[in-house]
């Protein structure tokens, strides 16, 4: 039984290797040995932080190295690897890229994303990884936020019931073959700071807390998620990293969460409101907030140091250090990793497989809302002239969104997969023709059809924070200018992580489709728009008329340009 294993283990490590295992450090930041001298009990890679040999076996050959550094320590403790592995084995080349969990949202479909949990599982152990960043349950409540498009949306309920994935990744039990670690974050509250800002501040009552952003985190725990990930955010002014209270008694207690707490990236530096250095009274309030593993990315030497220090002068009880290593440990047992250490090397070609990239083509057919049709969807197969445009038509890094290859996006050429123009393609050709130009150039009244395929670019994080409202960029409003003029009929395929401002636009178009962020298989995309698969998706999120709106949902008299579950089909 996992808790006697871990009770002798416990029995027989010093302060050091306790200290050790509650220290998560990033890859580039330890050098040859530093694993087996510190006893690290974790490392990760941090967005884009990518083996030179960014291949299945170059991962594999890169985790090898560290837990055979780590299977060198006195006790042969196992180092757990986590990567943000949030839609899809987004890190490594030739993964299946799923849709960004908002258009996941939109399928209301959780026996899809548990699957898709199963085949992101499957890609990250093909890797050699144990342990995945993901799910994101934040419950988004202003699209201004940067972080909406990995919230599966404004209701509590569509997030609770796509724990699913949690299932997907883990297994039913964790220590399957293909079971990684799964991640609930950020805990808690998110997605409902003022003004949609990132790391901001959620000034709302506790009950409101409970009822819109903890029910996703309940049904997780129910579900058996072995970690939770705490916010950078704050509740009514106080850091989430420090608030015991809500991790200690609530998450812990209340809800009986027996998995382990990882903190956020440098996330202990902000504590007394200031983002420097950590001091050592950060390091004990955190720790004793009830925060078991710290993701001291540059810093965790020091982090040991200071965390060795404050349980000596008697400000962390060794009960604490105890308590974290217990739940850390018992992870590593049940994921089998004192049994099976190193990268199971027979699944290299599972990255990527056809199988996955079917079902990731699967979920974008569901994802895709339809907003407006006057008539012209669904388009004519195989006939026709057909005019693309749009800076997102062949652009597979722009796509998937952010988390991709690197933490603000891929803006390098991604090959494997198909862009929504090859797409196209793909549905019209032979039979008919299309032509395309990024910004509409070149077309004129001899075509049936314009497709404008606009919207976001890339961004992750606070870098996509948007306070003045989501609005389409110059560019994209000269191409769509451009295509009007033509006079042939104009359907815009959004790709955005979140409502966009289009109210003056929607007049103007006959057809406007949100596919959100649908990853490597865009194929998926043009599949809904000439009638192959036809929408089923609902928003997952209220559309403002204007950015005046935001946050829509908050029960008083608003007016959204589409109301939540809006969606259209043929
Ligand atoms: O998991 C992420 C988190 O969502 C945002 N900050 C960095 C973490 C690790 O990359």
């Amino acid at each position: 039984p996992v808790a006697e294993r871990v009770d002798d283990l416990l029995g027989r490590m010093t302060l050091d290797e306790k200290i050790g295992q509650m220290t998560q450090a990033e890859r580039r930041e330890v050098t040859g040995g530093d694993v087996t001298a510190y006893a690290l009990g974790s490392l990760l890679s941090g967005g884009g932080s990518v083996p030179s040999d960014n291949t299945p076996q170059g991962w594999a050959d890169m985790y090898d190295g560290f837990q055979t550094e780590a299977l060198a320590t006195r006790l042969r403790i196992p180092m757990i690897y986590g990567v943000d592995a949030v839609h899809g084995h987004n890190n490594v080349h030739g993964a299946t890229i799923f849709p960004h969990n908002i258009g996941l949202g939109a399928t209301r479909d959780p026996q899809l994303v548990r699957r898709i949990g199963e085949a992101v599982a499957t890609e990250v152990t093909a890797t050699g990884l144990d342990w995945d960043f993901a799910p994101c349950l934040c419950v988004a409540r202003d699209a201004r936020w940067g972080r909406t498009y990995e919230s599966f949306g404004e209701d509590p309920e569509i997030a609770s019931s796509m724990t699913t994935i949690v299932t997907g990744l883990q297994g039913e039990k964790l220590g399957g073959p293909n079971s990684v670690l799964a991640t609930a974050k950020h805990y808690v509250g998110d997605g409902g700071t003022v003004d949609g800002k990132d790391q901001g501040d959620a000034r709302i009552p506790e009950e409101e807390l409970r009822k819109i952003h903890l029910p996703p985190f309940q049904a997780a725990v129910k579900a058996g998620v072995g970690s939770v990930m705490v916010s950078f955010s704050s509740f009514n002014g106080e850091k989430l990293h420090g608030h015991r209270y809500l991790i200690t008694e609530v998450l812990k207690g209340e809800l009986g969460f027996t998995g382990f707490v990882v903190s956020d990236w440098n996330a202990i530096d902000q504590l007394d409101g200031v983002r420097d250095a950590f001091t050592p009274a950060e390091v004990s309030t955190a720790i004793n907030a009830g925060i078991d593993m710290v993701m001291v990315p540059e810093r965790w030497r020091e982090f040991i140091a200071v965390l060795r220090d404050e349980v000596n002068a008697g400000n962390v009880p060794m009960e604490r250090i105890d308590d974290a290593n217990r739940r850390i440990l018992a992870k590593k047992f049940e994921l089998g990793m004192f049994e099976h250490p190193m990268a199971d090397r027979a699944q290299f070609d599972k990255v990527g497989s056809a199988a996955h990239r079917e079902l990731a083509r699967q979920a974008v057919r569901q994802s895709q809302v339809l907003l407006k049709n006057s008539g012209v969807l669904p388009l004519k197969p195989k006939t026709g002239k057909v005019f693309v445009a749009g800076r997102s038509a062949d652009d597979i890094g722009n796509q998937s969104g952010g988390w991709t290859l690197t933490w603000q996006g891929s803006s390098g050429p991604i090959t494997d997969g198909t862009t929504i123009l090859q797409g196209v393609k793909e549905a019209v050709e032979p039979g008919g023709t299309v032509t395309y130009s990024a910004d509409g150039t070149g077309v004129d009244k001899s075509y049936d059809v314009a497709i404008a395929v606009i919207g976001e670019t890339p961004y992750a994080e606070y870098e996509g924070d948007r306070p003045d409202g989501v609005k389409l960029d110059k560019v994209d409003l000269d191409t769509l200018a451009t295509l009007r003029k033509a006079g042939v009929p104009v359907v815009v395929v959004l790709v955005s992580g979140r409502p966009v401002d289009v109210s003056a636009q929607l007049p103007q178009v006959q057809g406007l489709v949100a596919a959100w962020l649908p990853g490597t298989e865009g194929a998926g995309v043009a599949d809904v728009l000439f009638g192959a698969y036809a929408p089923t998706g609902k928003l997952p999120m209220s559309w403002p008329a204007t950015a005046a709106q935001e946050p829509v949902n908050t029960g008083d008299e608003k007016t959204p340009l589409f109301p939540y579950g809006f969606g259209l089909t043929y």
